[in-house]
């Protein structure tokens, strides 16, 4: 798929064209999403003033004016809109989905055909990726002509939804904000954009009719989580953290921090995105996640006490009139300014421990026959779903909405991944799906090294569902929830690159995916990145591990798939700057070190650290004297809630088992933490490497000494450390905690690379 980025020289070809110095740069074909079929052929189309865009009615014009802009502001040169151009965009409504288009690149011109509006603006996004990174710059191109291999493409999405969540509550992000990551999501041939719009900490959408709910709520006093990002971007030296001085506002004396958008505004956004072929779907979150509502207007909550309860805030009140009609009246506003089949009246986490006091919840659920407060908030939901219908618009909920009893027509987005069933149980019933699960696509958690291969990897579609459950599957999407993410460069850190990842997956086909060759264009997308001044997380650093141990000194080495990137490091603790030590050859290393290393991007700005310890050590003694009573290890299993390692012991024991590898124990279940111990015999004196690969976190010991940390709440994830073991037993101690149906897997490998598997029968555990 790939060919080289050519740099003509083509004196002779610029003097035929009239400009007599002017380099030809060919594009590479380097999509993301990967086209269904692509072939590549000889020659080169080359954009010139004699360019135009034709097109086949009236309708593609905004996709024609889309192209006409980029292809102006990079190169200077303005194709006018005609009938028939030199590039033809035409649609072919016999095609079997909207979204499928063909691009052919020829010497006669550039021909796109779309089976709708949306695959006519996916082949111009095509034809985009196809040209050289400077068709992204402002004015970067005009020394040069871009010039496009000839290609033929055959495309369509594997699925309809291919979503991306902005929680724009815990912080505000203004429109120009938005725009940017709809033009990503549309460059990247996402269509959903999923506009979480209100939350407890932030209500950011102008509704004509209560007022209060942006007047007071859109603002706020410095909240712990703002404070927490401030003193992030102290302690890491990442003003990333900062919060934007631009969205403070001084009332009343007091600086107050937030926004919101005006109705005006709302429809401009959704205008501009309509054009990109983005249906924006906007989230009202109730009842639960709704302070501003039920703080603001009276008769909405149980009582006059609003706040917080133990993990959520005080919810509507499904139990009183009053509150049902402003609900209600709220969404009315939604409908007019979202002309989409979907709306989100989300319906997570919520709080119910008011409606067990509350009268109006107690005699509304005895009028109904509820059971519980779950079929009250069920009871909501349907209610909210008949207004939903009634107003021509489908409902979408969290899977928390099967709680209590699913509607028969509503639309689960699965996020709770602690909660599998929710997909399985949805699609039984006949209900539509869309696959969104924590830690995964919920690009708020920490990247890592195994982040984005996690998000390509994924596979939606779930074993064992009928072919009837998978077409009620419509997709897949990544949700960006902001409580750390203060500005646009950490949002963007925090989506790319895998939002490219996400493309993928909601875009290609499952059978065709190949990681090494999806990297190849992640970095040449990164090129492109930094052309248009999107700030992504840059590709790992490799070759080292998070402990690297050695018996007698050497070196480490740094590299990256990425190759513009530079790498400056310290070993006194300090954050690195570009004035700190530049890695240029692998370190010399005499006695153990901590190094803290950072990648700088080709602007000049920085990732997050990455700390890698060197020890320099003798091979750690064997045990004398251990009693051995068996093989395998002993698991400890405790009914731990928390996410911290150091904690599991503090809670209720319950089971031992005897295991013959690192693993979670059959029958330990939901709530776990575990503590697994024994014996851990090396087969010769040697430094090993343990491989700790975990969902959610877990920690390594040998002989009572840090190894692995591979602590905290995440996605399946792998830290390898090391440890110089003379031959014979030594003490292992692994702690793993999860509360949703978790991976625990240790592999551990000699000097040589070699691993040793488990249950062995030579070595291995013992107890
Ligand atoms: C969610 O993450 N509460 C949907
Ligand atoms: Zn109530």
């Amino acid at each position: 798929m790939k060919f080289l980025n050519i740099i003509v020289a083509a004196t002779m070809l610029a003097t035929l064209l009239g400009s007599c110095s002017k380099d030809v740069i060919v594009g590479e074909s380097m999509i993301i999403p990967a086209p269904q079929k692509i072939e590549t052929k000889a020659g080169t189309y080359i954009l010139d003033n004699a360019l135009s865009i034709g097109i086949s009615d009236k309708t593609l014009e905004p996709a024609a004016l889309f192209l006409q802009s980029l292809i102006e502001k990079s190169t200077g040169i303005v194709a006018p809109i005609t009938d028939k151009g030199a590039i033809m965009l035409t649609v072919d409504a016999s095609k079997a989905q909207t979204e499928a288009y063909t691009l052919n690149v020829t010497d006669k011109g550039i021909e796109i055909v779309g089976g709708g509006y949306g695959g006519v603006l996916y082949g111009i996004e095509s034809l985009r990726q196809l040209m050289p990174k400077e068709i992204e710059a402002a004015n970067g191109a005009a020394n040069n002509l871009l010039a496009i291999q000839h290609v033929s493409i055959e495309d369509a999405p594997r699925f309809k939804w291919r979503g991306f969540m902005l929680d724009v509550s815990r912080h505000f992000y203004n429109p120009q904000e938005v725009k940017q990551f709809i033009d990503m999501m549309a460059y990247y041939k996402l269509n959903k954009f999923h506009w979480h719009l209100t939350d407890d900490q932030g209500w950011r959408i102008e509704i004509k009719q209560y007022p209060l709910l942006t007047e007071k709520g859109a603002w706020r006093k410095f909240n712990s989580q703002d404070r927490e990002c401030q003193s992030r971007a102290a302690l890491e030296e990442n003003k990333d953290y900062e919060i934007d001085t631009t969205k403070m506002s001084i009332m009343d004396t007091d600086t107050l921090y937030g926004g919101f958008y005006t109705q005006d505004e709302i429809r401009d956004i959704v205008a501009y995105a309509k054009n990109l072929n983005i249906d924006v779907i906007p989230e009202i979150d109730m009842p639960g996640h709704f302070l501003s509502g039920v703080e603001n207007y009276d008769g909405v909550a149980c009582s006059d006490e609003t706040g917080w309860g133990a993990l959520f805030s005080s919810p509507v009140c499904p139990g009183k009139d009053t509150a049902l009609e402003f609900c209600k009246n709220i969404y009315n506003e939604i409908f007019e300014l979202f002309p989409y089949e979907y709306a989100h009246l989300g319906a997570d986490e919520v709080d119910k421990a008011n409606w067990i006091k509350c009268k109006d919840c107690q005699s509304r659920m005895r009028k109904h026959g509820l059971k519980n407060e779950h079929e009250l908030q069920a009871w909501f939901v349907k209610y909210m779903e008949k207004h939903f219908n009634a107003n021509g618009k489908k409902l979408i909920g969290w899977d928390e909405i099967i709680e209590g009893g699913l509607s028969e027509t509503a639309t689960i987005m699965w996020w709770r991944n602690w909660a599998p069933k929710a997909i399985p149980t949805a699609t039984a019933q006949g209900n539509q799906v869309i696959s969104s699960p924590c830690f995964t696509l919920y690009f708020d958690a920490q990247q890592n090294k195994n982040s984005l291969k996690n998000v390509y990897e994924y596979e939606p579609i779930l074993k064992g569902l009928s072919d009837e459950q998978i077409k009620l599957f419509l997709g897949v999407q990544a949700n960006l929830w902001c409580e750390w993410i203060p500005s646009m460069e950490r949002a963007e850190y925090m989506a790319f690159p895998r939002m490219l990842a996400l493309a993928e997956l909601g875009w290609a086909d499952p059978d065709k995916k190949d990681w090494t060759n999806f990297v190849e264009r992640v970095v040449a997308n990164m090129q492109k990145l930094d052309v248009m001044g999107i700030n992504y997380r840059p590709l790992d650093l490799t070759g080292f591990n998070s402990t690297n141990t050695f018996t007698a000194p050497d070196s480490l080495t740094i590299a990256c798939a990425q190759k513009d990137i530079s790498v400056y490091y310290t070993t006194d603790g300090t954050t690195p700057t570009t004035a700190s030590t530049k890695y240029t050859t692998p370190i010399k290393v005499d006695k153990t070190t901590d190094f803290i290393l950072r990648t700088f991007r080709p602007n000049g700005t920085a990732a997050d650290i990455v700390k890698t310890k060197v020890v320099i050590e003798d091979y750690a003694p064997a045990l004398k004297n251990v009693e051995i009573k068996g093989e395998g290890l002993v698991a400890k299993w405790y009914n731990y809630k928390g996410t911290k390692c150091a904690e599991i012991t503090t809670a209720k024991f319950k089971k031992e088992f005897i295991v013959d590898s690192v693993c979670i124990p059959k029958g330990a279940k939901d709530n776990i933490g575990l503590v697994i111990e024994g014996y851990f015999e090396a087969p010769k004196s040697d430094v090993y490497t343990f491989k700790l690969q975990s969902d959610d976190g877990s920690m390594l010991y040998m002989n009572d000494q840090e190894v692995v940390n591979n602590d905290g709440a995440h996605a399946l994830r792998e830290v390898v450390g090391q440890k110089a073991l003379a031959k014979g037993l030594h003490k292992i101690r692994v702690e793993f905690f999860d509360h949703n149906g978790g991976k625990l897997k240790l592999t551990v490998a000699d000097q040589k690379g070699t691993t040793i598997e488990y249950p062995n029968e030579k070595y291995g555990f013992k107890y």
